[in-house]
């Protein structure tokens, strides 16, 4: 039998899958389930869109493109960042990636050498601590409280700095918690560790999907980041498997070389269908889109305190929830298994994103359409009661 390599022993599992797996099969007996569990938005890729994939397709635009993505993808994704985010940048330095996925392995594997320890807030995202492992790195998990906004802050990097330290991995606003780091923390964050030569890392996976005023990209503060995103979330493609990197100039050639390698490049339709996203009339669909999401975190907001599913900050972006359970129990394990099976709802326990704060917290998406929230919200009230 081939051995397995040691680093599948430090691969983190989602434990979310076997409560998916159960949330199937009452579906398959019938049961009508509410999904507040995926991260993946409702809505499809709007029509124009798939219309240009259909075009692409006809005109036989499938073969390899070069490693960094198609010219005219690489320039409307600089012009995007430009017109949304405020950042001006040499379309030359946008990476096109196979989603963010992609993206966080070419930086991973770019930036971490062995033995490399990367620090992470408790909770984010369970994949990044994969990423991490697969170069080689060692992920650092920081437990983060609501009073730093469940984000890094410069004074746990001054505390958390080790001699192996060597860079961030942060996102902004993040999954789990939807919530944004505040931009004069993000300064001070990203000056502690620059000051350590360090490099910072930042998932911008959901900075079109936050529902304050403009956004604006961590570039604005400092042009060496190293930006991830992605068109799965705001640009509501997530199958397309398509994303981008956007890397200061010295790091493009070593990217190029990667991403040659391991992935020869981005799936070549839809870098072709994507450049529709940012057609004005497309941008007005997105637009409306995350109003509407918008609209459904300010109906679940105070729905979720009202039924004791305490919000300790609230979130500002993203599609999450993430909620303090301790008002009805201290185990969220048990207390997602008997929502699912007794209510028909699915939610995410807190243990996938990270131990600090796992027994007491869950993670609610608001990615289904207001009326099966509300049918969602029924259906707690009458099993908390
Ligand atoms: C914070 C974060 N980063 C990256 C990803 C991966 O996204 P993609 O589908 O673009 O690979 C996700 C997906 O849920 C995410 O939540």
């Amino acid at each position: 039998m081939p051995r397995l390599a040691k680093r599948t022993e430090h691969v983190m599992p989602f434990y979310v899958v076997e409560l998916f797996k159960q949330a199937n099969a009452l579906k398959a007996q019938g049961q009508d389930i509410i999904s507040l569990g995926i991260g993946e938005p409702d809505f499809t890729a709007p029509p124009q869109v798939v219309e240009t994939l259909h075009r692409a397709a006809q005109a036989g635009l499938s073969g390899y493109t070069p490693p960094a993505g198609i010219s005219p993808l690489r320039a409307a994704i600089a012009d995007y960042y430009a017109q949304q985010f405020g950042a001006t940048l040499d379309p030359a330095r946008v990476i096109v990636t196979s989603g963010a996925s992609g993206a966080l392995l070419l930086a991973s594997m770019a930036l971490i050498n062995p033995g490399d320890e990367i620090l992470m807030p408790d909770p984010s995202y369970p994949a990044n601590q994969n990423f991490i492992t697969s170069a080689g790195g060692v992920p650092r998990l920081i437990p983060c409280s609501a009073e730093h906004r469940f984000q890094l802050s410069a004074d746990t990097v001054r505390e958390h700095w080790g001699p192996a330290t060597r860079g961030v991995l942060i996102a902004s606003p993040s999954n789990p918690t939807g919530i944004t780091i505040a931009r004069e923390d993000l300064r001070a964050l990203i000056a502690e560790v620059r000051q350590r030569g360090g490099f910072v890392i930042m998932d911008e996976i959901y900075l079109g999907l936050y529902y304050g005023d403009r956004p604006q990209s961590a570039l604005t503060l400092d042009d060496n980041v190293v930006i991830i995103n992605s068109f799965s979330k705001y640009f509501h493609m997530t199958g397309w498997r398509l994303g981008w990197l956007i890397v200061p100039p010295h790091m493009v050639q070593a990217i190029e070389t990667l991403a040659a390698s391991l992935a020869i490049c981005a799936p070549s339709l839809a870098q072709h269908a994507a450049l529709t996203c940012f057609e004005p009339e497309v941008m007005h669909i997105y637009e409306n889109r995350r109003l509407s999401f918008k609209q459904r975190r300010d109906y679940l907001l105070p729905e979720f305190e009202r039924l004791g599913l305490h919000i300790p900050v609230a979130p500002d972006g993203a599609f999450y929830i993430y909620a303090d359970i301790r008002a009805h129990s201290q185990d969220s394990d048990d207390f997602s298994r008997r929502l699912l099976t007794q209510a028909g709802v699915a939610a995410v326990p807190g243990r996938d994103f990270g131990p600090a704060h796992a027994p007491y917290t869950m993670r609610f998406s608001y990615a289904t359409g207001l009326d099966r929230l509300q049918e969602a919200i029924d259906r707690i009230e009458r099993f908390l009661a």
